[in-house]
């Protein structure tokens, strides 16, 4: 039976991709370009085909995953328990849609991975590959009874490499696992482990420390048009980018050199295990912030409240790997919605770990400033706001606040 391996030639991978040769598989795999950083995708290619895989593809999903998941997220300012945004759960789909395709495509029955049978992405690859493909069936080696047995610790997988005349990394094993796409860098596991323990600055990729970004700001103007960015301008040196996949690169890069959208946190995993991860997002902690100062001037108050909520179920479903289901096909199409009039522009000062927000403007503001000003009396004509109405309105608003401390005033309970 043909098997899709999703392969990314590091020992993990290697080591499953020969055992399920062993097992009579024939192996295709397939390594998706999700824009990691310097990844040499020629030598992966080579190694696995020098493994045992029949063939090797490599599928450049970048434009995809910018349009179609990193700007998702994005539309909804999408945040986990109030702090990770997501990076490595909306890749998941995007990846196992691409698989799901070359199976059908090879006539493969089976996709394989080497996630941990501990953690969120086995639920998310497998959960999306159910969603895409009834028919098809999963092999998860770090499950199986047999192979976890054979491999109990990183000296057996480099013993069976040696044994199969697979090639190891000369460089030595990071001090923890890193997942990188796009849209972020993440480390966990190994010495991370220690939640008390901080981590080494050489650790990151894509951000520079705040100490080590330039001592001057950069001045940059985000437009968005229906709640997604469509021109990135660097007022400072006069770039400008406006096709989603560079403009999204140029913010990693703009936001990286001014030390944006580092986290540190213990996150909760739907297995039900607390997990200790740190997350380097820059370009999407940019564009998040301008995004939601947008919706500021033009999304009215309770379209807000409501998509807030949207936005939290969002990020809940996309993190569990349910980005396939009923549920999230409404809410994106909800969203989508939302966003009609979430056009504009948004300036902004980049200093040191810190976006600040300097100015918005919007065709569709719904802000009003004669309405808001203090020197105003009323809103104009069109309006009939009447500050001495405002009196009324409190009194009506404190009906239930009064009712309810009277029951406080005489309950026995606190
Ligand atoms: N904890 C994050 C999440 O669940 C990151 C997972 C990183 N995955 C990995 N295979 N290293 O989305
Ligand atoms: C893994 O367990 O394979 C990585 C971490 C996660 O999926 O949460």
């Amino acid at each position: 039976p043909k098997v899709i391996l999703a392969y990314s030639g590091g020992l993990d991978t290697s080591v499953i991709l020969k055992w399920l040769c062993e097992k009579g598989f024939e192996v295709i795999a397939f390594c998706a370009d999700v824009g990691q950083h310097h990844e040499d995708f020629d030598a992966i290619k080579a190694k696995a085909v020098a493994t045992g895989a029949t063939k090797c593809i490599v599928t450049d999903l970048r434009s995809e995953f910018v349009s179609n998941y990193i700007f998702e997220a994005l539309k909804c300012n999408a945040i986990y328990e109030g702090r990770y945004l997501l990076g490595t759960s909306v890749a998941r789909p995007c990846i196992a849609k691409e698989m799901v395709r070359i199976a059908a495509e090879e006539g493969a029955t089976y996709v394989a991975h080497g996630a941990t049978g501990k953690g969120n992405d086995q639920v998310r690859f497998e959960m999306c590959a159910q969603a895409l493909d009834a028919k098809i069936r999963t092999i998860a080696p770090w499950r199986d009874a047999e192979f976890i047995e054979s491999f109990k610790g990183r000296s057996d997988l480099l013993a069976y490499c040696t044994k199969h005349g697979i090639p190891v990394d000369a460089k030595p094993k990071s001090n923890y696992s890193i997942d990188e796409n796009l849209f972020h860098t993440s480390y966990e596991s190994g010495v991370l482990e220690d939640a008390s323990a901080t981590y080494e600055e050489s650790m990151f990729k894509m951000t520079v420390s705040p100490q080590a970004a330039p001592e001057t700001s950069v001045f940059v103007d985000v437009e968005f048009e229906k709640g997604v960015p469509v021109k990135l301008t660097n007022k400072t040196d006069g770039t400008v980018k406006t096709d989603p996949l560079e403009l999204f690169m140029y913010a990693n890069e703009i936001a990286g050199a001014h030390a944006i959208g580092r986290i540190d946190i213990v996150e909760n995993r739907f297995v039900g295990i607390k997990s200790r991860g740190v997350y380097e997002t820059p370009g999407g902690t940019l564009l998040r912030s301008a995004h939601m100062d947008l919706e500021g001037i033009c999304m009215d108050r309770e379209v807000k409240r409501i998509t807030e909520g949207l936005s939290n179920e969002f990020a809940r479903l996309c993190y569990n790997g349910f980005w396939f289901a009923p549920e999230m096909d409404l809410i994106r199409h909800s969203i989508t919605y939302s966003q009609r009039d979430v056009t504009g522009v948004v300036s902004l000062e980049l200093y040191k770990g810190n976006v600040i927000v300097r100015g918005r403007v919007s065709p569709n503001a719904l802000y009003n400033p004669d309405l808001a000003s203090m020197d105003i009396e009323g809103g104009g004509d069109a309006f009939d706001y009447n500050p001495s109405d405002a009196a009324g309105f409190i009194r009506i608003n404190a009906v239930r606040l009064k009712t309810y401390a009277a029951l406080r005033a005489q309950s026995q309970t606190e």
